[in-house]
């Protein structure tokens, strides 16, 4: 076992851990943050997708040791208090909202992309959503929603 200190949606961990723990294993179970879902287990469905350091990822690629001083957000960590991130109230608007397996990753990496781009084109949302999976709909109203995450946004400045 070892020691990993972590930084979880604003709060600071020690978590124990062994080689094997991934990422997502430390947030369900030890944190009980169990709005990271496990879908496929193997890099390609985006349900247990977390932001690290600024990067979306799949917790359930990432080893917990690994995370020695990141940080970390989860679905859990992107709400302020009552209010919602503009990524949940936009999907919500545009009537864009997933079930609950893949919504939390779909609004993670809604967070990423409108953080670091301010005026992304259709080609750029679809890219930074294409490690979430949706094999139910099309993606045509959550592309919608991404540019009202942004619009949201800038209203709010
Ligand atoms: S559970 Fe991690 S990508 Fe599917
Ligand atoms: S996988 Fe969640 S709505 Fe399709």
């Amino acid at each position: 076992m070892t020691t990993v200190n972590l930084n979880v949606n604003g709060k600071d961990y020690s978590v124990e851990v062994d080689g094997s723990t991934r990422l997502l294993d430390l947030l369900r179970d030890s944190l009980g943050l169990t709005g990271t879902k496990e879908g496929c287990g193997e890099g390609e469905c985006g349900a247990c997708t977390v932001i690290m350091d600024g990067e979306i990822v799949d917790s359930c690629l990432v080893l917990a040791f690994q995370c020695e001083g990141k940080e970390i957000i989860t679905i859990e960590g992107v709400q302020n208090g009552d209010i919602l991130h503009p990524a949940q109230k936009a999907f919500i608007e545009k009537g864009a909202v997933q079930c609950g397996f893949c919504i939390p990753g779909m609004v993670l990496a809604t967070k990423a992309i409108i953080d670091k781009n301010e005026e992304p084109t259709d080609d750029e949302i679809r890219e930074g959503l294409s490690g979430n999976l949706c094999r139910c709909t099309g993606y045509n109203k959550m592309v919608e929603a991404v540019h009202r995450a942004v619009e949201i946004n800038k209203e709010a400045k």
